[in-house]
């Protein structure tokens, strides 16, 4: 249990990474322009619905092994690695480099996550990292095929 403990740390770094990425997601998702509107602005909704599923599904994770979730956005500011930007126009180019920006974070943070958990045995937390990062890969690649 010691182990798992440190873990938690981690968890709510990845936590506020999720809560930053929900809103940066919500911001192309508004403000992207042009003749891939419908496309992306669909694209992120589906996103940030799943984002936020994550995120609340981490959260929910941490209480059931006893540790307390970040719950302020000044938490979330504070330590996240994916940092906030303006509300501004979105071309097609700017707005995919966005989205696929915030994925490879999510991705590595959850890998990372993922692995450390599984040095310590901590089984049910590996099994909902996988399942997360299984989809952050699925959307990475169709970000991929959509800038092709
Ligand atoms: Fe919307």
């Amino acid at each position: 249990m010691e182990n798992i403990k440190k873990l938690h740390k981690d968890f709510n770094k990845h936590l506020s990474n999720l809560a930053v990425a929900n809103f940066k997601l919500h911001n192309v998702h508004w403000n992207v322009a042009g003749p891939n509107f419908i496309a992306i602005h669909e694209f992120t909704e589906k996103l940030y619905d799943e984002v936020f599923e994550n995120f609340d599904q981490v959260a929910e994770h941490q209480k059931m092994y006893e540790a307390l979730p970040f719950v302020k956005m000044s938490e979330y500011l504070e330590n996240a690695t994916i940092k906030e930007i303006n509300s501004k126009p979105f071309n097609t180019k700017e707005a995919l480099d966005t989205v696929k920006e915030i994925l490879d974070v999510l991705r590595e943070d959850a890998t990372e996550l993922r692995n450390e958990c599984d040095e310590a045995g901590w089984f049910s937390a590996v099994g909902m990292l996988e399942g997360h990062i299984e989809s952050y890969n699925k959307h990475i690649w169709m970000i991929r095929q959509m800038g092709e």
